[in-house]
């Protein structure tokens, strides 16, 4: 059987994702640690566990409306207008998805037509790109840098700008960088954008995840929520990977065709973990007030670490990731990944994973234990200098 011949080019084309690279070895690695992978160390609070025990013992094992519980998603637009201060009909412009993964996928589907473009600021996270691919876009990469706090400017926009643009990813707070946008910076790409057809995919999962500042949603700014898809999800704000549950805002008529993918691929998000979600949205704020003075913590403790040690460090001000320059050490991202981990029995995410941009950093996620954070860093240390390298 020639499979090569047989199997889609295009799905072909597409490496795998390359945060997942050393996953495999870490978990037969013994006395490993891992800060590689993108989920909080947390459990999910309990009352939210809670609920998804109480609907499965009150036989709620049905099917839900593809667009997910309607309380759900009334829950969901209250909590957009008290936070993020945009208001969404619950009815026709909330869906709730499998992950934020599904929400960016169904916003990238129902947008694009073959051949045309979407702006992926870049490093960012894994799947924009082979999402637009898939869709038969063409994906352009706009290339965030670390002396603009890894920001995306507008002169960086206009220059990407052509009449082939359909959608821009505003991936903010970023993942892998840390990287935040303020309400002046998120200006700037309004300005760009209003006269224009172009929409912008707002991935605003770690949007409860910023240190000392809060998180603005573009979709707030006049003119703007109109043109907006926003994605958010319950996997990082309230410690709920494995629920696989996320949603998408968005106009009505952008919102139907959506559905309609949601509709015929997945049918609805899991029931479980819907009924575990509307106890998140409605009394979950604390859990995630709790959670982020930690991750708060962590992100300073890591941040000195990889400064004291030689390797230049950005502070994050979102997220829960650091991406320290590994440049002065003259390996590459992928040789620094793979040494640290074969001599030392450390994981971390080369930065070319998030887009080829990335080459000279590696990525770091601090939601691990302070004690896991404390060693990896002295391994590190370790290695950068001198004793550990090969
Ligand atoms: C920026 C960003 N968006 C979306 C996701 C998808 O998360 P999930 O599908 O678990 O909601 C992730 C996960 O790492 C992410 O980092």
């Amino acid at each position: 059987m020639n499979y090569e011949s047989l199997l889609s080019q295009k799905v072909q084309g597409i490496p795998p994702s390359g945060i997942r690279k050393f996953f495999d070895i870490v978990s037969e690695m013994k006395d490993a640690i891992s800060l590689g992978v993108g989920e909080p160390d947390f459990v999910t609070p309990w009352h939210i566990r809670n609920e998804a025990i109480y609907s499965l013992e009150k036989g709620r094992t049905y099917y839900t409306s593809n667009s997910g519980l309607l309380e759900l998603r009334r829950e969901i637009a209250l909590y957009m207008e008290r936070r993020i201060n945009v208001s969404y009909d619950p009815a026709n412009e909330v869906i709730v998805t499998v992950g934020g993964s599904e929400a960016i996928d169904l916003c990238i589907r129902a947008l694009v037509n073959p051949g045309d473009e979407v702006l992926v600021p870049e490093p960012s996270f894994v799947c924009y790109k082979p999402c637009a691919i898939m869709a038969g876009a063409k994906a352009v990469p706009l290339v965030t840098k670390n002396e603009n706090k890894f920001k995306l400017t507008k002169e960086e926009l206009l220059a990407a700008i052509t009449p082939k643009t359909k959608l821009l990813v505003l991936p903010y707070p970023n993942n892998p960088t840390g990287g935040i946008m303020t309400k002046e910076d998120l200006e700037d790409i309004a300005s760009v954008l209003r006269d224009k057809d172009i929409f912008v995919l707002s991935d605003e999962i770690y949007g409860e995840l910023t240190y000392g500042r809060e998180h603005i949603s573009i979709a707030s700014l006049p003119g703007m929520r109109e043109r907006t898809v926003l994605v958010n999800g319950f996997s990082k704000s309230y410690a709920m990977t494995g629920w696989r549950l996320g949603w998408a805002a968005a106009p009505k008529e952008v919102m139907q065709q959506m559905v309609k993918i949601h509709q015929y691929a997945i049918m609805c998000a899991p029931t479980a973990s819907q009924y575990a979600a509307i106890e998140a949205v409605k009394n979950g704020d604390e859990d995630i007030a709790r959670m982020r003075e930690q991750y708060n913590y962590r992100r300073k403790v890591i941040v000195d670490g990889f400064n004291k040690m030689g390797l230049s460090c950005f502070e994050p001000e979102g997220a829960f990731y650091v991406f320290p320059s590994i440049q002065s050490t003259g390996l590459t991202s992928d040789e620094f990944a793979e040494k640290l981990l074969r001599s030392q029995k450390i994981a971390v995410v080369p930065g070319t994973a998030f887009g080829d941009s990335g080459e000279g950093f590696i990525r770091c996620s601090y939601a691990y234990s302070i004690a896991n954070i404390n060693e990896a860093l002295e391994r590190i240390d370790r290695f950068v200098n001198g004793k550990g390298a090969e």
